[in-house]
C-alpha cells in the first residue's frame, strides 16, 4: 500500500497492524540508511520533519531478518485555493482555466460545476490535463454566475468559488484572415480586410464592431479607424513610402460592458510606390489630401502635413464634401474627417 504524509511534518509508519513487542529494523529502499527518525516501543518509525528525500519504500524486519511489513511513502501538501479565470469567446461558450496556488506534489482529482443565479448546478466539463473546463449554452441572461472547482488529493480537499458576469467577460477572439495591401495609384492609401473570428457566430443578432490601428514602422503613435460589420476599410492617410504596421480587433457591438479582443498579429505593409512623376506630367491637376484623423478613443489627435499645394476656395468645397460624406456614411466613427480635393499648383 501507499501512505501519504505532509511535507515538513512528522510522519509515523506502523510496522504492520499488530503491536510488536520485539525489536524491529527499518530500511528505506532496501538500504539501512534512514532520514532523521526515531523508533517507538511498538516498533513504529517516526520520521521527523520530512522532506522530499524521505519518500520511498519503507520495510520493517524482525530481529531474525524476516520481512514484517512494507509501505510506500509519498509526501506532499493538501490542495490550496485555485486561481481561476474564465474566457467567453461568444454567447454560447464559457471556458474556465485554473492554476494551483499551492504545489501539492500529489495527484489530484477535480470536480467543477457552474450555475446562474438561483439555478441548478450544472457540470463544467473537465479537461484535467489542460486544467480547464467548458460550459456550453450558459444562461447568458443571468447577471451573476458562479463556478466552483473542488480539488481533492490524498491529504485533503479544497473548493474554490468564483463569481462573475458573463456579459463583462465576453471577449471575441481576434479577427481572422487579416490582410493589408497597397492600393495601386494611391501612395498614401492602404486597404485592410478581415474575417469574423471563426468562434463568433455569423448571425445578425451578434454584430461586431472593429477597430483598425496603423502607424509607420518606428512611430510611437497609432492612428485608429473604427468600422462596423463589413470588411474592408481604406486607410487614407498612410505615410507615403513607409512600411506600416496594421492590426485589428473586435468587440460585441451591442454590449458596451464587453471587452475588446486581443489585437490581431502585426501586419507589415507598404503603400503603393509607383511613378507619380509621370502622372503629374500628364495631368494639369495633382491630387492633394488634407485630413485630420481624430482618435477620440485615447485623445490622441494627429494631423498630417498639409501638402504644398493649396487653394482656399477649394477648401470650402471640400468641407461641404466632407459633410455630405459624413451624412452618407454608415459608420459614425469612421475616419472623423477626410478631405480630398483637387487643386492647382501655385
Ligand atoms: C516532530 O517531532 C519532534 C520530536 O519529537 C518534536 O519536537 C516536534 O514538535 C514535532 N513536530 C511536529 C510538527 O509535530
Ligand atoms: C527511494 O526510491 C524512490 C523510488 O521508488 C526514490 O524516489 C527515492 O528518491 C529513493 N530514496 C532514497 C533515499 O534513495
Ligand atoms: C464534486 O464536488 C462536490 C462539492 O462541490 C461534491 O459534493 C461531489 O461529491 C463531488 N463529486 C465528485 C465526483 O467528486
Ligand atoms: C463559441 O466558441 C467556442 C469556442 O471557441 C466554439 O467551439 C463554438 O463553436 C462557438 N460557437 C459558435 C456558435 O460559433
Amino acid at each position: 500500500g501507499t501512505q501519504y504524509g505532509h511535507l515538513e511534518s512528522n510522519v509515523t509508519l506502523a510496522c504492520g497492524k499488530s503491536q510488536f513487542r520485539i525489536p524491529v529494523v527499518w530500511h528505506l529502499n532496501h538500504s539501512s540508511a534512514l532520514p532523521w527518525h526515531k523508533v517507538t516501543s511498538d516498533g513504529a518509525l517516526v520520521l521527523l520533519h520530512v522532506g522530499h528525500s524521505a519518500q520511498g519504500i519503507y520495510s520493517c524486519y524482525d530481529n531474525r531478518g524476516l520481512l514484517l511489513h512494507s509501505v510506500k511513502l509519498r509526501l506532499g501538501h493538501p490542495p490550496g485555493l485555485l486561481s481561476i479565470s474564465c474566457q467567453v469567446p461568444n454567447h454560447t461558450h464559457v471556458r474556465c482555466s485554473w492554476m494551483e496556488s499551492v504545489k501539492t506534489f500529489l495527484p489530484a482529482q477535480y470536480n467543477a460545476s457552474f450555475r446562474g443565479n438561483g439555478q441548478e448546478w450544472m457540470p463544467c466539463v473537465m479537461d484535467v490535463t489542460r486544467k480547464h473546463c467548458d460550459v456550453d449554452h450558459p444562461a447568458f441572461w443571468q447577471t451573476i454566475h458562479t463556478l466552483r472547482i473542488t480539488e481533492t488529493n490524498a491529504l485533503g480537499s479544497e473548493t474554490t468559488y468564483v463569481r462573475f458576469k458573463l456579459h463583462e467577460l465576453l471577449k471575441p477572439n481576434p479577427p481572422e484572415s487579416v490582410f493589408a495591401k497597397e492600393l495601386e495609384g494611391y501612395p498614401k492609401r492602404l486597404i485592410v480586410s478581415w474575417n469574423f473570428p471563426s468562434s463568433w457566430p455569423l448571425h445578425e443578432a451578434f454584430p461586431l464592431v472593429f477597430q483598425i490601428r496603423y502607424r509607420p514602422q518606428g512611430s510611437m503613435y497609432w492612428s485608429e479607424v473604427s468600422k462596423q460589420e463589413e470588411s474592408p476599410v481604406v486607410i487614407f492617410d498612410a505615410l507615403a513610402g513607409h512600411l506600416h504596421q496594421v492590426q485589428i480587433r473586435a468587440r460585441d457591438e451591442v454590449n458596451a460592458d464587453s471587452q475588446w479582443s486581443e489585437w490581431s498579429p502585426l501586419l507589415l505593409v507598404r503603400p503603393w510606390e509607383g511613378q507619380t512623376e509621370n502622372l503629374q506630367n500628364t495631368h494639369t491637376h495633382t491630387h492633394t489630401h488634407m485630413y485630420a484623423t481624430s482618435t477620440s478613443h485615447n485623445g490622441v489627435i494627429s494631423f498630417s502635413l498639409i501638402e504644398k499645394y493649396f487653394v482656399g476656395v477649394q477648401l470650402l468645397l471640400c468641407i461641404s464634401r466632407v459633410r455630405q460624406r459624413r451624412r452618407n456614411h454608415v459608420t459614425k466613427q469612421e475616419l472623423t474627417s477626410m478631405v480630398k480635393m483637387k487643386s492647382m499648383p501655385i
